[in-house]
C-alpha cells in the first residue's frame, strides 16, 4: 500500500505529480536544490489548485487539505522513509545517476523508485540503484492535473510485482496507464516524434505553409493542434534533444532532427516557453514567425 510518495524535483512535471498525489490523499515530500525552486514549485501547486476551486472542480476545504499535505523542502533526509519516491528532476542522465544512487543509500529498502524521464534508458538509472528489481519508468504528461496518460515502463530487470503495483498506482490516481518496454520514445514519443519532424521537413521543402500544415492536420485529421502549434507547445529544444537520442538509438533517419528545428533552437526560438517558435506569442492572437524560408 502506497502511503507516503517523495517526488525529487519540484519544476513542471514534479509539482504537478505532487498537486495529483496530494489531492488523492498521499503524504507527499517535494524536493528540489534551492529554496527558490520549492517555492515555485509550491506557488504553481496553489495556484492550480485555487482555480480548481474557482472552477467548482474542488472545494476550498479539499485544496486546503491537499496543500496540508505536502512537506516540500530541500532536506533530501525526509525521503527515508516513502513508500514510492518519483524522480522528475532535470534532464540529465549524470545528475539523475547521482541523485538516484544518493536516495537509494537512506530509503526504505522495500520502496520502489521510479523515473519520468522522457529519454534517458530507464535500464540505465535502474542499474545505478541497489533495488532494479523494485525500479520503473513512469511517464506522466503536461500538464500533470490535466492530462490522463501515464506510460509505465518496465526493464529488462522490473520485477512483474513492482510493474503491477506501478499500474494499480496509476489506476489509483484516476490516470490511465499503458504498459510500454524501455525502448526509446517508448509509445506515444515513439510515434510522434517522426510526426512532428516530417511536419517540419515538410515546410523545409515549402510543401504548405505553417498555418496550411496546420489547418490540414486539425480539419483534416481531426487533431486538437497542428504539428507546429504542438511543437512550440513541447518546446523545440526538448524535441530536438528527443529526436536525437532517438536517433542514437535506432540509427533511422525518420528520427533525425530537420536542420531547421536545429537553427531554431541554436536561435533560442523554443517555442511558447521562450516567447517564440514557429508562432510569435508577443501578440494576441499568435501570429506566424517569419523563418526566412
Ligand atoms: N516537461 C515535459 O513536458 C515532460 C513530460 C514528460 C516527462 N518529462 C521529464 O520529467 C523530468 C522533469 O522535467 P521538467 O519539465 O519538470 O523539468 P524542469 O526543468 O521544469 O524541473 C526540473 C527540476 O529539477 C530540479 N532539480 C535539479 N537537480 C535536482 C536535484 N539534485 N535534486 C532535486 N531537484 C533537482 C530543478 O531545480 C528543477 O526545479 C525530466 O526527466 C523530463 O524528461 C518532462
Amino acid at each position: 500500500m502506497i502511503e507516503t510518495i517523495g517526488i525529487i524535483g519540484a519544476g513542471t512535471m514534479g509539482n504537478g505529480i505532487a498537486q495529483i498525489c496530494a489531492a488523492a490523499g498521499l503524504q507527499v515530500t517535494m524536493i528540489d536544490i534551492s529554496e527558490a525552486a520549492v517555492a515555485k514549485g509550491m506557488a504553481t501547486v496553489t495556484g492550480s489548485l485555487e482555480r480548481l476551486v474557482n472552477k467548482q472542480k474542488m472545494t476550498d476545504a479539499d485544496r486546503q487539505a491537499a496543500l496540508a499535505r505536502i512537506n516540500a523542502t530541500t532536506d533530501n533526509s525526509k525521503l527515508t522513509n516513502c513508500d514510492l519516491v518519483i524522480e522528475a528532476a532535470t534532464e540529465r542522465e549524470d545528475l539523475k545517476i547521482k541523485i538516484l544512487k544518493d536516495l537509494c543509500a537512506t530509503l526504505n529498502p522495500r520502496a520502489i523508485v521510479a523515473t519520468n524521464t522522457s529519454s534517458i534508458p530507464i535500464t540505465k538509472l535502474a542499474a545505478s540503484t541497489d533495488r532494479p528489481d523494485r525500479f520503473i519508468g513512469m511517464h506522466f504528461f503536461n500538464p500533470v492535473p490535466l492530462m490522463k496518460l501515464v506510460e509505465v515502463i518496465r526493464t529488462i530487470t522490473t520485477s512483474k510485482e513492482t510493474e503491477e503495483r506501478a499500474l494499480d498506482f496509476v489506476r489509483w490516481l484516476d490516470k490511465e496507464p499503458i504498459r510500454a518496454k524501455d525502448s526509446s520514445g517508448f509509445v506515444v514519443n515513439l510515434l510522434l516524434i517522426p510526426y512532428m519532424v516530417d511536419a517540419i521537413r515538410a515546410l523545409e521543402s515549402n510543401v504548405a505553409s505553417i498555418e496550411d500544415i496546420d489547418k490540414g492536420m486539425q480539419l483534416g485529421a481531426g487533431h486538437p493542434m497542428g504539428p507546429f502549434t504542438l511543437l512550440d507547445f513541447v518546446g523545440l529544444d526538448t524535441v530536438y534533444k528527443i529526436a536525437e537520442i532517438m536517433f542514437e538509438e535506432y540509427r533511422d533517419s525518420r528520427y533525425a532532427p530537420p536542420p531547421l528545428l536545429k537553427r531554431m533552437v541554436l536561435a533560442g526560438m523554443l517555442g511558447r516557453k521562450s516567447g517564440k517558435g514557429f508562432y510569435d506569442y508577443s501578440t494576441t492572437p499568435p501570429r506566424v514567425s517569419a523563418l526566412g524560408l
